[in-house]
């Protein structure tokens, strides 16, 4: 009896490990466009408006939706990667991973196509 009990336990424990890991795929199954704007919302948001509206918290700071007129996005990838310092007095360095800028540029380039559709 004791032992048919602790079976069901540890079953109903598998369970629950299997729903949460498949959770958790489905989150890093998220776009990368999802991923590229927790990103700026992390670390970029405090200067930067980095919505399709609104005005930049720190008025020097570009609005990042129209970063994509003063040069093609992928020129921000290099950029990004050894650590963002050009034009940056009041901004922290950054230094992203591969992966993390992949996300970023895709979102700031989804940014910017609906832009271009508004304008
Ligand atoms: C502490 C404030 C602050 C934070 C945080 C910040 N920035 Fe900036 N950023 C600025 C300011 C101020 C400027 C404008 C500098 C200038 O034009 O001289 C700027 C400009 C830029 C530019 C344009 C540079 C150019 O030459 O036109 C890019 C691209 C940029 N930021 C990207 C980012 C990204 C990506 C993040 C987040 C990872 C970020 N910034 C976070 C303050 C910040």
């Amino acid at each position: 009896m004791k032992t048919i009990r602790k079976h069901r336990r540890r079953a109903l424990c598998i369970l629950l490990t299997l729903i949460c890991y498949g959770s958790a795929d489905a989150r890093a199954a998220e776009s990368l466009v999802d991923t590229g704007h927790l990103i700026a919302l992390e670390n970029c948001s405090r200067c930067h408006a980095i919505g399709r509206s609104a005005e930049s918290p720190l008025a020097e700071a570009p609005p990042f939706r129209r970063l994509r007129d003063r040069y093609p996005i992928d020129d921000l990838s290099e950029a990004l990667a050894e650590g963002i310092v050009v034009g940056h007095k009041e901004m922290p360095p950054f230094a992203f991973e591969p992966p993390q800028i992949e996300a970023l540029l895709a979102y700031l380039k989804s940014l910017g196509s609906r832009s271009d559709k508004v304008r």
